[in-house]
């Protein structure tokens, strides 16, 4: 489980990704502190990496939550990008995913249902009482991670020079039968920054002791105007797929693999979030407006693939995303509504849009679509980088 997945080739990639690196203004520093109790007496800490170029990311072992990101824009002026709350009462009680990682199965899995060798399994049924989302009612969001600075010793990754990186282990055991899963997972987490280019690298690793489907990610909710400053209408995002999983009233991907063209969900080429989010298409009314997973295009012996970008015209910050995963979910925070965020700031209806990095919903049920299933012995890997600039 301390191995990290080998096509994590080396800081190479995350340099050869980072165009914009300028030498160091700052000392990299790894703080921590205490931010709260569960009912369990479970302390819950929050984790501040800092950057040599000042990026700066709160982790907490809450969920694995970011809870903050601040990246500079044009003239270097620093906005928190993730939307959140203050409290961690606040992120048990009412959270939407702000900031978690999700598992054991992200996305929705129809009928809550799949049969792995002839055995049915009944997972949480936790929307609308007929089918299973983000791994049920208390997934990997909602646990405690046992967590760690990495260190040479436990990154144990001959490719990856920790003079270079910052960043944290997080590990979580789920055990068989949770939320009605197969399987004892041994999950590993990690979120490295490099120490002067302003990336976010995300790589999970897990093993299983019974065949499973997982499905990891990270939910946070971006707004590059900074949380809390309006909608994210005005964004410009590209997503580089010729094809989406269209899905039915439920949001269940029907199993069709459509091409994007001639329609709303056609962003090849840098499109407003809100040009045609209210567009009259079926796909469109059916997720209130973007909510749907993009199939993304696979380039010959490439592990990474460019997966989105999102761009905000008035300040110039701009987050590009690369994966593992064959899918992305864009979701633009159709079903958020009006309510209080961090530091006294109001959140709105699509005050921040998410790309979930993933395997397609409902893969357990679709053999067509590519496996999400897990057999002991065998490693369970994904990486995603966030890369922020300013344009
Ligand atoms: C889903 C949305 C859902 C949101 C919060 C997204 O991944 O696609 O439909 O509302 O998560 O749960």
């Amino acid at each position: 489980m301390s191995k990290l997945p080998a096509f994590m080739t080396s800081l190479t990639l995350l340099t050869a990704l980072a165009t914009n690196a300028i030498p160091a203004a700052g000392e990299s520093s790894i703080t921590v502190k205490t931010w709260g109790k569960l009912p369990s007496g479970e302390e819950v800490k929050l984790y501040t990496l800092t950057n040599n170029l000042g990026m700066q990311v709160t982790i907490s072992n809450y969920g694995g939550l970011i809870t903050s990101l601040c990246v500079p824009d044009k003239e270097g002026k620093m906005e928190d990008v993730i939307l959140g709350f203050d409290t961690l009462e606040e992120y048990m009680e009412k959270s939407p995913y702000f900031g978690a990682v999700v598992g054991r199965y992200g996305n929705r899995i129809g009928g809550g249902t799949f049969t792995i060798d002839g055995t049915a399994y009944q997972v949480t049924k936790n929307e609308k009482g007929i089918q299973c989302l983000h791994g049920g009612n208390v997934g990997f969001d909602k646990k405690i991670w046992d967590v760690e600075e990495i260190t040479s010793e436990n990154l144990q990754h001959d490719r990856i020079d920790t003079d270079k990186i910052i960043g944290l282990k997080l590990t979580l055991i789920s055990p068989d039968g949770e939320e009605g899963f197969p399987g004892t997972i041994n999950t590993v987490l990690h979120y490295m920054v490099p120490k002067d280019t302003n990336l976010l690298v995300v790589l999970y690793g897990a093993t299983t002791d019974k065949p499973t489907h997982l499905n990891l990610t990270q939910h946070a909710y971006f707004n590059m105007k900074g949380a809390g400053n309006g909608d994210i209408l005005d964004h410009e995002v590209t997503i580089w797929a010729d094809r989406f999983t269209p899905v039915d009233e439920n949001l269940i991907p029907t199993g069709e693999l459509r091409d994007v063209t001639g329609t709303a969900m056609d962003f090849r080429q840098p499109n407003l979030v809100g040009a045609r989010i209210d567009a009259d298409e079926e796909q469109i009314k059916i997720g209130g407006g973007y909510d749907h997973n993009w199939v993304l295009n696979v380039k010959e012996g490439e592990n990474f693939r460019k997966a989105a970008k999102v761009r905000d015209p008035a300040s110039g910050r701009t987050m590009e995303v690369f994966t593992t995963e064959p899918g992305v979910q864009f979701y633009a925070g159709n079903f958020m509504s009006t309510m209080p965020g961090k530091g006294g700031k109001t959140y709105v209806k699509r005050g921040g849009l998410c790309f979930e990095t993933q395997h397609f919903p409902d893969s357990p049920n679709k053999p067509q679509f590519p496996s999400t299933l897990v057999k002991p012995g065998e490693e369970y890997k994904s990486a995603t980088i966030f890369k922020f600039s300013a344009e």
